[in-house]
């Protein structure tokens, strides 16, 4: 029996190849936008992190026909009243690097106590299907941002966060260790547990 599809909206292959693996649990055939020529880009105008994934996902909808997945993510620091949140990615201007980020976050956290220095990172995934339907799922990490980098590994704000419980930084964790933790995952196995329910009895039912 056919599978039903369904789109990843990205053009990035890695961060593809790791949603593949926690949704594809044998009863969806996952693609990426790559398998949807030609190549387009989505300018992220939202203001919350849930107003840019259905942003992406429905452009992905309309580009290809198929019921689309998309995600957002973002870093929220409770003494800087929740940001950079949906701004992560340019939170210290427009075209600055990773680097550039973490020392702005470390300058304003600068002297503040492990208890003023509590932060989240947030992934919001959005669902759309053909028909118009839409869902979020939602998936959240707490920790603390710490006082210096430390690691090598992963991206981003990862090597000044320290997840709950890890007693060490995003950075310092292994690939596989932060994908069983991360905001993302949990974003997606949320969203994954959902489509399972929905088409394993019937691969012709769609989302609820
Ligand atoms: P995106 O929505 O996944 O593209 O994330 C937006 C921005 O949030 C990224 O450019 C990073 O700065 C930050 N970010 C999101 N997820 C992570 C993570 O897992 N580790 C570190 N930084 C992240």
């Amino acid at each position: 029996m056919k599978k039903p599809l369904i789109v990843i909206a990205t053009h990035n292959r890695d961060k593809l190849r790791e949603i593949r693996r926690i949704l594809n649990q044998g009863f969806l055939t996952v693609r990426g936008l790559d398998d949807f020529p030609p190549p387009y880009t989505v300018r992220e105008t939202g203001k919350t992190l849930e107003d840019n994934a259905l942003l992406k996902a429905r452009k992905a909808v309309q580009r290809t026909g198929q019921m689309a997945l998309s995600d957002d993510s973002g870093l929220e620091v409770a003494a800087l009243g929740g940001r950079p949140g949906v701004y992560s990615a340019r939170f210290a201007g427009s075209g600055c690097s990773y680097a550039d980020n973490n020392r702005k976050i470390l300058r304003l956290l600068k002297g503040k106590k492990r208890s003023q220095r509590r932060a989240l990172f947030r992934c919001v995934v959005a669902l759309v299907t053909p028909e118009g339907k839409e869902r979020l799922f939602q998936g959240r990490c707490p920790g603390w941002i710490v006082e210096e980098v430390h690691g090598q590994e992963g991206f981003g704000y990862d090597p000044i966060f320290e997840p709950k419980g890890e007693g060490c930084t995003f950075a310092e964790l292994s690939l596989a260790r932060k994908n069983e933790i991360s905001h993302r995952a949990l974003a997606f196995q949320r969203a994954a547990a959902y489509l399972k329910s929905s088409f394993r009895q019937s691969p012709k039912r769609t989302v609820r």
